[in-house]
């Protein structure tokens, strides 16, 4: 049993914010016991760590990331998708064939990730086999709960990065049976969006999906160009999210669909049926996508959201300045566009955004993301973000550290209860 005496700032519900002053977490063998403002007499005796003036908060999940662009972060921002991914991302990626690069990038990608409070991801590897399973063991020695994804693509991409079908295919299994021996890491499938494979890679895909009862992380209507290049491959879906269902990749497993920017009816529909998160990645989308996720409309509607880095599309490994950014954006779009009758704009609130990437984001990895009782302790310690003589509530805390923090404001990191 583990005693933490302070301040604690989570998520109660979608809109609220829990704040305590002054209160005792109890934690045993990493599982929160309870958080009360008085000790029980039956925790008299246990061990108490004083966080001082700090703030604990749950540790953050990013469910949008790819570790083999990390070394790309803040470079080319100034392009858009198709040239981004032509002329730096895919000739980056092909230097993942060569173990040893993969392993210093990848080194250092699970170091930032943990640095910046991170603690459960939804990962792109690449379409290598052994630079993939390298990053998975990485993750798995670190003890983070995560997804991580052998990239597949089959056409449309350059010669150095492209797969045959059936290669593809089998290097894929072979993975998902490789990558089913860690605790933590587990695999998933990764087509990287419709444009770059084929129909046979799809349904070949959706058949293993069905086979190890495994999901699907890709790229869901990102953008215009893509959506429409979507259904043009394949006329007889009427929409982006029915080509994966259609190819049975929908309900073997978590679905995740990054950036999901210009969904039609028909997408919310499928993506909503089955259970699936939309990933909202902030800064990718300003830097490279250009169009901004109806985050509130949709949250309306009962999807699902979360919140992404997208590096290296996004610039920032910290998923908590998406959480400013998520914010930010929401209020540019409910500006520029106001409420249209299909699209229920308005600005999201600060406990909205933080609730996407604590506790939503959260329920992709298992009992994450939260400070409540029977919550894996995965946790951060926020403070030296007040002005000197003026001093700032818990919430405000985390406002500032979303809006202004720096991983050198994180003070103390936990997993599974244990201090890292
Ligand atoms: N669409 C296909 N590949 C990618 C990628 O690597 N990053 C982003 N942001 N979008 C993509
Ligand atoms: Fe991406």
């Amino acid at each position: 049993m583990q005693i933490y005496h302070g301040s604690f700032v989570y998520s109660e519900t979608q809109e609220k914010l829990a704040v305590y002053s002054g209160s005792y977490l109890a934690v045993e063998d990493g599982i929160i016991q309870g958080l009360y403002p008085v000790l029980p007499e039956r925790f008299a005796g246990a061990p108490v760590e004083d966080l001082g003036t700090g703030v604990m908060i749950p540790a953050f999940s990013d469910l949008h990331v790819h570790a083999p662009q990390y070394p790309q972060r803040g470079l080319a921002m100034d392009a858009l998708l198709y040239d981004w991914l032509h002329q730096y991302t895919f000739p980056l990626e092909a230097k993942y064939k060569d173990l040893s690069f993969a392993k210093q990038v990848y080194d250092a990608f699970a170091a930032d990730l943990i640095a910046s409070g991170t603690m459960h991801a939804c990962i792109f590897g690449t379409i290598h086999n052994e630079a993939t399973l390298y990053l998975m063991q990485i993750l798995e020695e670190a003890g983070l709960r995560c997804f991580v994804g052998k990239v597949n693509m089959d056409m449309a991409s350059p010669d150095y990065l492209c797969e045959e079908t059936e290669e593809s295919l089998m290097k894929t299994e072979r993975f998902l049976e490789q990558g089913s021996q860690f605790r933590f890491a587990k695999p998933i499938l990764t087509p990287r969006f419709v444009p770059t494979c084929t129909r046979e890679l799809l349904s070949g895909l959706g058949a293993l999906g069905k086979k190890y009862q495994i999901g699907v992380q890709t790229h869901l209507v990102e953008s215009r160009w893509e959506a429409a290049e979507a259904i043009r491959m394949f006329p007889d879906c009427s929409c982006d999210t029915q080509i994966y269902e259609k190819a049975g990749l929908l309900g073997n497993g978590p679905v995740i669909g990054a950036h999901f920017i210009y969904p039609s009816e028909d997408d919310i529909r499928i993506l909503k049926d089955c259970g699936g998160y939309a990933v909202h990645c902030p800064d990718a989308t300003v830097n490279v996508i250009a169009g901004i996720m109806r985050s509130a409309d949709l949250l309306g509607r009962g999807i699902r959201i979360g919140l992404g880095s997208d590096i290296a599309g996004g610039h920032c490994v910290g998923v908590y300045s998406q959480v400013s950014a998520a914010v930010q954006l929401s209020k540019l779009k409910w500006l520029y566009e106001g409420e249209k009758e299909e699209e229920n704009n308005r600005p999201l609130s600060f406990a909205e955004a933080f609730y996407l990437a604590t506790k939503e984001g959260g329920t992709v990895f298992g009992p994450v993301g939260s400070l409540e009782q029977g919550y894996q302790l995965d946790a951060l310690v926020l403070d030296d973000l007040s002005d000197p003589g003026i001093p700032l509530s818990p919430e405000q805390v985390v406002e500032r550290f979303c809006y202004t923090g720096q991983n050198r404001h994180i003070k103390a990191r936990y997993l599974r209860g244990k201090r890292l």
